[in-house]
């Protein structure tokens, strides 16, 4: 029999999981888990590049993790851990900084839109934390890496830095690939249709865990365009506002572009942003729902991350054990 290919993604748990880490990355690795060897974490360590409240951290790191199984991440069929619990993580992250060039990282997007944010603490876990992410994915061999869009310049980084350690020492990692999904790549705010939705503007965000009303009042808040021909058409650069709606609706519903064009047809906007928001909240319903009945049970949540811990660790080591060996570490 075939082995199965193999994927790994995570998310940082430094805030609550919203619609683009749904649409982007998590339904995206649910859609898969049958058919591939998935592992899935909590990437908690990467969170702290950004200053965290200890308490609120440790929670939604439960959190998340109710939550991926929410979405349909059996736990049986999938390795679900924090990141923090397999330390196989910090130590080749090390080794990795050490392979990871200053010009590369001063390249990457994340780091500059981060610390124009945080100006006050641009630390160094910052400006090298894709490094630690390089390690996250090479401990593990995988053959894809399924995030959103804006992830796609971590993983080509890591692509080149796992190209040049094997080019020193050999084939020690596999070099994958970023899986990138057709629809909901990137999710635009509700209130900025020109930025990507994300926890930092929570009134253009919609998270997993909102009420029904309250999904339903953002969407028909969301802007749209001040065209005069206000009508549902496809048109990224001209509506940018529409294009986001119709992008989350298409994902949600499983319609294509001209099938919702032809749904709305001779209707205006005031009767697509609710019907929006309905097909929204039908969606994560089932997610919400589910979401908090594991809230409720503690001791299976736990039990899930020590088995998950102990999973990752197994594969982890092995690349590990190889890496220190290449490097010319002296054996325990
Ligand atoms: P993070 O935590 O910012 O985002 C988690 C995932 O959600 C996707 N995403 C979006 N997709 C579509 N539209 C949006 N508005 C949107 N916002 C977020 C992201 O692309 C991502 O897939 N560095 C990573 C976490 C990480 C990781 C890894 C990922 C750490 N180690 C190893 C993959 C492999 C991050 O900060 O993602």
């Amino acid at each position: 029999m075939d082995e199965k290919k193999r994927m790994l993604s995570g998310i940082q748990p430094s805030g609550d999981l919203h619609l683009g880490n749904y649409l982007g990355a998590i339904r995206n690795w649910a859609e898969r888990a049958e058919t591939f060897d998935c592992y899935y974490f909590m990437a908690d360590l990467h969170t702290i590049t950004v200053r965290q409240t200890p308490a609120d951290l440790r929670r939604r790191t439960l959190e998340q993790l109710a939550q991926y199984i929410a979405c349909g991440l059996d736990p049986e069929k999938n390795t679900l851990f924090v990141q923090s619990h397999v330390h196989q993580h910090a130590e080749l992250g090390w080794v990795l900084n050490c392979y990871t060039m200053f010009g590369e990282l001063s390249r990457m997007t994340q780091f500059k839109d981060k610390s124009a944010k945080n100006a006050e603490n641009i630390n160094g876990g910052l400006f090298t934390y894709p490094a630690l992410m390089a390690a996250d994915i090479l401990l593990y061999q995988p053959d894809f890496v399924p995030v959103g869009e804006d992830q796609k310049q971590h993983v080509e980084l890591c692509r080149d830095v796992a190209n040049r350690f094997n080019g020193i020492y050999g084939d020690v990692f596999k070099v994958p690939e970023p899986f990138i999904p057709e629809v909901g790549a990137r999710v635009m705010s509700l209130g900025t249709p020109e930025n990507k939705m994300s926890k930092s503007d929570p009134a253009g965000c919609v998270f997993l865990m909102d009420k029904p009303e309250d999904i339903l009042r953002k969407f028909k808040r969301a802007v749209t365009d001040c065209d005069t021909e206000r009508c549902v058409r496809y048109a990224p650069d001209e509506k940018p506002g529409v294009a986001n709606l119709m992008g989350i609706y298409a994902a949600v519903t499983g319609m294509d572009y001209a099938a919702v064009e032809r749904e709305f047809e001779g209707q205006g906007y005031g009767a697509f942003k609710p019907r929006v928001g309905e097909a929204v909240v039908e969606c994560l319903r089932p997610i919400r729902e589910e979401t908090t009945r594991l809230l409720a049970d503690k001791g299976y949540l736990e039990s899930v991350y020590r088995a998950g811990a102990e999973r990752a660790g197994y594969m982890a080591e092995k690349t590990l054990r190889k890496v220190y060996k290449k490097v010319g570490f002296l054996a325990r």
